[in-house]
């Protein structure tokens, strides 16, 4: 394959407040890493898949992994992963192989993301050697504040969208940005164009929202249950 597809799971899951890291807590009956996998394995194309897992986990991923395969023609391995995002996805490209020439970035916790996004990612990153990135539109107003919490001033929604994952990169100029990153970015597309490179947004998807706090699984359990994934 040329594409790779890096899954972080490596967080601790603070903000969960679980009794196991995140990628690793139920989710109506599967982990949320396998419902995540098995986005990345209804890709159309072929990929090497790596997945970023808490040191202490990398067993215990490689079975969710095997599982999330099955016979799909991907191969699929596990690394660990660092104590930053950042680290944990440094960790997992180090482990791409020579061949790959485009990479995708997951974050494990959309666990509900849409196959096609995928696709999608990797065809906009085909066709313009860009950064790409799913995003949605704002949907509330949104307000600059100063230190008291006065309205400064209400930003332009409709030049707003916010940002989700996978984002897609070609391999050799995310590496060498990688490489020559000094500071913590918030994501891979802003490490991406600080080294210089054009990042553009496609349409992403609501069902690809990040389980963060408890409510955000309660809403992917429902959302499960209503429509069957
Ligand atoms: N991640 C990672 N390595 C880290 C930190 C985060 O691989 N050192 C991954 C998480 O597993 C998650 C994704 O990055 O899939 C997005 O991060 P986030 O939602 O913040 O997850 P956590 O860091 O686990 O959660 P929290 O911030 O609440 O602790
Ligand atoms: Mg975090």
């Amino acid at each position: 394959p040329i594409v790779g597809v890096i899954v972080v799971a490596a967080g601790s899951g603070t903000r969960l407040g679980a009794d196991r890291p995140k990628a690793f807590v139920d989710c109506a009956g599967r982990t949320v890493l396998e419902r995540s996998l098995d986005s990345v394995f209804g890709m159309q194309r072929e990929a090497q898949v790596v997945v970023v897992a808490p040191a202490d986990l990398v067993a215990e991923a490689e079975d969710i992994a095997r599982r999330a395969a099955g016979a799909a023609e991907s191969s699929i391995s596990v690394v660990a992963g660092g104590d930053t995002r950042q680290q944990s996805v440094s960790n997992g490209l180090a482990a791409l192989d020579a061949g790959i020439r485009i990479v995708l970035v997951h974050d494990a916790a959309r666990a509900l993301t849409p196959a096609a996004i995928f696709d999608d990612v990797v065809t906009g990153v085909a066709q313009t050697a860009s950064g790409i990135v799913p995003g949605v539109p704002v949907q509330d107003t949104v307000k600059r504040v100063d230190d008291d919490d006065a309205v400064v001033e209400t930003i332009d929604r409709a030049e707003l969208r916010s940002i989700q994952t996978p984002q897609g990169f070609p391999r050799a100029s995310l590496a060498a940005a990688y490489a020559d990153a000094e500071i913590e970015y918030t994501d891979d597309a802003a490490l991406f164009a600080a080294a210089g490179h054009p990042v553009s947004v496609i349409d992403g998807d609501a069902l690809s929202f990040k389980i963060t706090t408890p409510w955000d699984l309660r809403r992917a359990e429902g959302l499960l249950a209503s429509a069957p994934a």
